[in-house]
C-alpha cells in the first residue's frame, strides 16, 4: 500500500516541467483563442454606420423621461394670453412670414387685414383661411385665446383692437 502511494506521489523533474508548462501555456492559448473570437465577431458585425445609428437609438432609448410632456387632463385649465398664444403657436409662421403669413409688427401687412375687422379676423382665425390653419393649429386653445392673440398681432400691425 505504502509502495504504491509512493509511486502515485514521487513526480520526475520531467513531469514538473510539463505540467508547469502545461498549466501556464493552456489557459493562455484558451484566452488568445476566445479574444480573437470576439474580435472576429465585432469586426464582421460592426462598421461605422450601425455603430452610429445603434449610438442613436441607445440614445434615444435612454433619453431622460423628462422630455416627456405629462399633462394633467383634471389640472384647471389656465387662460394664456394674447402674447402667450403667439408665442406657443403664431409665431411659427406669424414672426417669419411663412406661407406668405401677416407679420407680427409689420403695420403693411396688417393694414388690408384690419379693415375686415375684428370678428372677422378672429372668426379667420379660428376656422382657417387658405394657408392659415383652423386656431393655428393649436388644437386646444380657446376662442377667447384665439381672439387675444390676434388683437394682440393685428395691434402690433396697427389696430386698436381690445381683446376679450
Ligand atoms: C402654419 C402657419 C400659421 C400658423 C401657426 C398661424 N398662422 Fe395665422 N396665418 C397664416 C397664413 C399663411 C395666413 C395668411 C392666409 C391668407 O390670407 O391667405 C394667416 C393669416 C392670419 C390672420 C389674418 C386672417 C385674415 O382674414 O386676413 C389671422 C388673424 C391669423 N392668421 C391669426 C393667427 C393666430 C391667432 C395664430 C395662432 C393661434 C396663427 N394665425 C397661427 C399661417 C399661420
Amino acid at each position: 500500500m505504502s509502495e504504491h502511494h509512493e509511486k502515485m506521489t514521487k513526480t520526475t523533474p520531467m513531469q514538473v516541467v510539463v505540467a508547469t508548462v502545461g498549466g501556464l501555456v493552456a489557459p493562455l492559448i484558451a484566452i488568445f483563442l476566445i479574444i480573437q473570437l470576439v474580435l472576429g465577431i465585432q469586426a464582421s458585425h460592426v462598421n461605422q454606420d450601425t455603430d452610429d445609428v445603434q449610438t442613436e437609438a441607445v440614445a434615444e432609448r435612454i433619453k431622460p423621461v423628462g422630455d416627456v410632456h405629462i399633462v394633467d387632463a383634471s389640472a384647471p385649465k389656465v387662460e394664456k394670453s394674447g402674447e402667450e398664444v403667439f408665442s406657443a403657436v403664431c409665431t411659427a409662421c406669424h414672426t417669419s412670414g411663412a406661407l406668405d403669413a401677416p407679420k407680427q409688427g409689420n403695420k403693411g401687412d396688417w393694414e388690408k387685414r384690419i379693415g375686415q375687422g375684428y370678428d372677422t379676423l378672429v372668426k379667420h382665425a379660428i376656422e382657417g383661411i387658405r394657408a392659415m390653419p383652423p386656431r393655428g393649429g393649436g388644437a386646444d386653445l380657446s376662442d377667447a385665446e384665439l381672439a387675444r392673440a390676434v388683437a394682440y398681432m393685428a395691434n402690433s400691425g396697427g389696430a386698436k383692437f381690445t381683446a376679450p
